[in-house]
């Protein structure tokens, strides 16, 4: 609502004139943000990869506390792929490190948003420390009934999509049932996203028109809005204007009819 901004909006503020466009009964339920540009954004500036990520970490800030006072019902966060793992070892370790921290200095503002924190992808083969750190937001955070902040970590679509199918084939087995009867319905119980909303929403920074396995199967009929801001240059008034875009498209999902895009 736009009141959850009174205390941060300047009156005359292109934030001002964004929120006041917004229409609040048809928001984005859930939106999901590919984070990239932290090493453009250093190389901008001489920097080491290393200075984009940590200046990144604002940005999340900006993301979570503006979906937060929208009322999103999801805010999914890309940030380390399966394929991540590609990188200098000192890159991977720092981003492990800057998300550790991130949890410990933020837990206590998501908890006062009301946020619950949780993940997706395969993070049991992060490390120890971090799957920790992981545990103990899930855990103090559960109980929130706001928006869910869910850290897209060690994921891959198609990763997920894998441990979908075989989730429900070992369903399948053990109630006896053929291949033929399994259904989109049964493949996405399975999926790590199981119990979030549809995804309406899909943001990209720094320009790329791709989607590096990032929620494949949610992102089927999902708006894409893609910015050349880099992820460390993200604020308020960016995530506000890609919702004022999201609710100019018309969404048809495949029929003739335009279909109001959020319930
Ligand atoms: C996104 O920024 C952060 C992660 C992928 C973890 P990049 O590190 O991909 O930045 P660019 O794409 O090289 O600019
Ligand atoms: C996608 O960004 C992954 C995350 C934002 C975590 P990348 O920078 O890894 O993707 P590509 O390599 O440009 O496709
Ligand atoms: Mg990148």
């Amino acid at each position: 609502m736009l009141a959850d901004f009174a205390d941060v909006i300047e009156s005359g503020s292109r934030d001002e004139a964004l929120l006041a466009r917004i229409a609040w009964d048809r928001l984005p339920r859930h939106v999901g943000i590919i984070m990239d540009g932290n090493g453009r954004w250093a190389a901008q500036r001489g920097q080491p990869r290393i200075a984009g990520h940590r200046a990144g970490v604002e940005a999340v800030r900006a993301a979570v506390d503006t979906g937060a006072r929208l009322g999103l019902g999801a805010l999914t966060l890309y940030a380390f792929s399966t394929e991540n793992w590609k990188r200098p070892r000192l890159e991977v370790d720092a981003l492990m490190r800057m998300l550790k921290r991130y949890l410990r200095l933020e837990l206590e503002e998501i908890s006062r948003q009301h946020i619950r924190f949780q993940t997706i992808g395969r993070t049991a083969a992060l490390e120890r420390s971090v799957q920790r750190e992981i545990a103990h937001a899930v855990e103090q955070t559960s109980a929130n009934r706001g928006m869910v902040l869910n850290v897209a970590l060690n994921y891959g679509g198609r990763a997920e999509i894998v441990d979908a199918c075989r989730a429900a084939i070992r369903r399948l087995q053990r109630e006896g049932r053929a291949p033929e009867e399994i259904t989109e319905e049964e493949i996405a119980r399975e999926l790590y996203t199981h119990g979030l909303p549809e995804l309406d929403l899909l943001v990209r920074t720094s320009g790329e028109l791709r989607i590096s396995n990032f929620l494949l199967w949610q992102a089927a009929y999902s708006e894409i809005y893609v910015t050349d801001v880099l992820w460390p240059d993200f604020r308020r008034v960016h995530l506000l204007e890609a919702v004022v875009e999201y609710q100019r498209r018309d969404r048809r999902f495949g029929g003739l009819q335009l279909v109001a895009n959020a319930k």
